[in-house]
């Protein structure tokens, strides 16, 4: 069933979010889940990505992506009133919400967008929210506003330092852990590497750790293996045993092995799809600033 795109932007550089009509998904999504789309089935990948918010009444969800390759620059050249083919969901099991006490909740990136959801239900819960919110540099820092509303206390790092405080978001990190009292809970979505570090602070504090994990899927119902994880000693498979997990028990190294396998594949893709967009004279997107076709 094809899935209208009810209105589309951007929200940074290369962060586009668009409200998808899809009912019976907005109607069960719950924060930490996920959806599977194929942009058109006769020939497009699947792709997971993070419902990062729903709407049941209107009976729409939220999604936000980074433009990183093939298929997220295929979703990105798509405009308001065009329809994504096919979205699988909600997928994967819902995060474990409640009042846990004070909570840390560190994104990454595009990691922001899927913390979003979850750092809200736990405010709702009744957690004390410090946010700590990462970025290569400026430009690329989303959901800063949505952020400050829900949170207690926020922080703001870039790589970079220009904006926020010259750090990674380990240092903050590190801070807060070092409170007496320290952190009841944290949360990490973000870059597998970020994750793995934060994971390595927060172990040394002994506060339990809750990381989204952001494997390779392709069906999304366990059949493939393309999501598995070593965790414990033991093979998981993220789609249906995660997206999230307890961050001290992911083997991270095997994981980051596992995502660049296809690399040399994603790149040829992309480029392909580059190629074809400046020979047809759509290419609005490409790196010239001018924006989506809906600006
Ligand atoms: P490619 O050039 O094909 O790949 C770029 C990189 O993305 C790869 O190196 C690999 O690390 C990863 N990737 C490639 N194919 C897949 C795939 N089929 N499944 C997962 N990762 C892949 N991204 C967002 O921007 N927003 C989100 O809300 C979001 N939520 C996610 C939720 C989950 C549960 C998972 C597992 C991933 C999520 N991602 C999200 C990542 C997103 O799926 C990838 O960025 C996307 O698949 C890249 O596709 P591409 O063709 O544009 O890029
Ligand atoms: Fe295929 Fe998880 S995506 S088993
Ligand atoms: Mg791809």
């Amino acid at each position: 069933m094809p899935h209208k795109i009810v209105s589309k932007t951007r929200i940074s550089e290369d962060v586009f979010t668009a409200d998808v009509e899809t009912p019976l998904i907005a109607r069960a999504a719950r924060p930490g889940q996920f959806v599977i789309i194929a942009i058109n089935t006769e020939y497009s990948e699947r792709i997971p990505l993070t419902i990062a918010g729903a709407d049941a009444e209107k009976g729409t969800i939220r999604l936000i992506w980074q433009r990183v390759g093939k298929t997220t620059s295929e979703l990105s050249d798509m405009k308001t009133g065009d329809c994504i083919s096919n979205i699988a969901g909600p997928l994967g099991k819902p995060t474990h919400i409640q009042n846990f006490g004070t909570v840390v909740c560190v994104g990454g990136g595009i990691g922001n967008a899927p913390l979003l959801p979850i750092a809200k239900a736990l405010k709702e819960a009744g957690s004390k929210i410090i946010s700590i919110l990462g970025a290569r540099t400026k430009p690329l820092l989303i959901l800063e506003n949505e952020f400050a509303e829900i949170s207690d206390e926020l922080i703001i790092t870039t790589d970079d330092g220009s904006y926020g405080r010259k750090a990674l978001v380990t240092e903050p990190l590190k801070e807060i852990c070092r409170r007496q009292p320290k952190p009841n809970q944290v949360f990490v979505i973000g870059p597998a590497i970020m994750m793995k570090f934060c994971c390595d602070v927060t172990k040394q504090f002994d506060v339990p750790t809750q990381v989204s994990l952001n494997t390779i899927m392709v069906d999304g119902t366990g059949m493939c293996g393309g999501c598995r994880i070593e965790f414990d000693g033991k093979p998981k498979f993220v789609c249906v045993d995660g997206p999230e997990f307890d961050g001290h028990k992911v083997n991270f190294d095997l994981m980051m092995k596992r995502l660049g396998a296809y690399k040399e594949a994603e790149q040829k893709a992309h480029e392909m799809y580059k190629e074809h967009q400046c020979k047809i004279g759509l290419d609005k997107t490409m790196d010239d600033g001018r924006g989506t076709k809906d600006e």
